[in-house]
């Protein structure tokens, strides 16, 4: 009688993904192992601190604090990166590559930093590289783009992309709370990086846009290209602005190809988005990504982004993948050949957008703003005024009609320095998408 054929599978970083995988793979085998007709082995695993407490149990001889020895283990074919970062990761990484080894990744900012390094050392050794996990949690938006909407080309990709933001808003929008209370709940929840201000800040939304627009497009974005921002400066009224004028503030991840002129932009940016939007409806710690192709039209995918469970079972969905492609042979559809498309210059970029500015509550303060969105050339929509917090203050909430990033710009620039606004102006883009 023939035996099964065994894959052999290190995961370096066993954390809270790392334990999920470990866990749901034991709990899944037989259902597995009966479709594949292998046997999975968990073989080993790299931790920072051998003593630490966890919900998974390992053999002391199973368990290693130099990542790099499982990358090199001759044994294992499958090796799963889920440490972060891009210094030891990207070192594992290369290692089990040019070894000719299956990686499978959770790892947006090493793809964003050293996504052509990490793709052509796999091509090089014939290594394979699979890398769900890394957008969207459990959203299986990797297979997707590379499969299942392979005939289309892309004129908007936008969406949430982190969970952890996306939590924040929601809940600061229904129980007022402030953000650093829910930040640290974040944390508890397993849903937050290591370094939340990778969160928080837009970072780890402009990773994945990157991972995103590389396959949509073929072209990699660095950040530097990008517009980023995060949600650090939003307050109560603004999510109460946009409620009661029927928009979500949501971080979005925006991504979009102009057809005709074939140039590229990706940004990241909390945004007022039409509460008619589906996008604008999902909460909590969910992701939302909607991906408009010229041949299939508009498709919308909604699923958990953050935390154990969702991002454990996208790494299995690929460990799958690549066992079945080892046992069976065959590999994955080469992602989109490099491009090197030409990129919007952000300054270009056209929208409506919303300010708010604390403002002196004196006669004349009116005329001073009007005056300074007039010298760019900004038309005002609508204007708001609300009780401040400052003593002799008051909130200036206003809407402009469509004008460029560099109009804005400048509009904000010279509102900032006038004597009567107090403190930093808040703009954010409204997206009529
Ligand atoms: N910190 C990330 C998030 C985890 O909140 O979405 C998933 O990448």
């Amino acid at each position: 009688m023939k035996t099964a054929p065994t894959i052999s599978i290190g995961i370096c970083g066993l954390g809270t993904v790392g334990q999920g995988v470990w866990k749901h793979i034991e709990r899944a085998r037989p259902e597995l192992e009966a479709r594949l007709g292998a046997q999975l082995v968990l073989a080993r695993a790299s931790v920072q601190n051998l003593k630490k407490k966890r919900d998974v149990t390992l053999k002391p001889e199973q368990l290693t604090t130099d990542p790099l020895s499982i990358a090199t283990d001759p044994s294992i074919q499958i090796v799963c990166e889920l440490i972060g970062g891009t210094t030891i990761a990207r070192q594992v990484t290369l290692a089990a590559l040019k070894l000719g080894k299956t990686v499978i990744s959770a790892n947006k900012a090493l793809l964003c930093a050293h996504g052509p390094e990490v793709f052509s050392t796999a091509r090089k050794h014939g290594g394979r590289f699979f890398f769900e996990a890394s957008v969207a949690g459990g959203i299986p938006i990797i297979k997707a783009l590379r499969e299942g909407l392979v005939a289309n080309r892309f004129r908007r990709i936008y969406g949430i992309l982190n969970g952890t933001c996306n939590y924040i808003l929601t809940r600061m929008e229904r129980e007022g709370l402030a953000y650093p209370v829910i930040l640290k709940e974040a944390k508890e929840l397993g849903y937050a990086e290591a370094d939340e201000s990778l969160d928080v800040e837009g970072w780890d939304t402009a990773h994945k846009a990157s991972v995103l627009a590389y396959l949509a497009h073929g072209t990699w974005v660095s950040t530097r290209q990008m517009v980023v921002e995060g949600i650090t400066q939003l307050t109560q009224p603004d999510l109460t602005f946009a409620r009661e004028n029927g928009y979500a503030i949501k971080l979005l991840a925006v991504i979009e190809r102009d057809l005709e002129r074939d140039v590229l932009s990706v940004g990241v940016y909390p945004a007022l988005l039409p509460i008619t939007k589906a996008i604008a409806n999902v909460n909590e710690v969910y992701n939302g990504i909607s991906v408009s192709g010229d041949i299939v039209g508009e498709t919308t995918y909604i699923g958990r982004g953050a935390g154990q469970d969702p991002t454990a079972s996208a790494v299995i969905g690929d460990i799958i993948d690549a066992a079945s492609q080892l046992v069976r042979g065959g590999t994955y559809l080469p992602t989109a050949p490099a491009t090197k498309l030409a990129l919007t210059p952000p300054a270009a970029l056209r929208s409506r957008h919303y300010l708010r500015l604390d403002v002196k509550d004196q006669p004349g303060v009116l005329a001073k703003i009007a005056n300074c969105t007039a010298k760019a050339g900004v038309s005002i929509a609508s204007l708001v005024q609300r009780p401040s917090e400052k003593p002799e203050a008051a909130s200036l909430l206003l809407t402009t009609h469509e004008c460029s990033e560099a109009q804005i710009r400048l509009t904000v620039a010279r509102l900032a320095r006038h004597s009567c606004v107090l403190g930093k102006p808040l703009l954010l883009r409204i997206a009529d998408f």
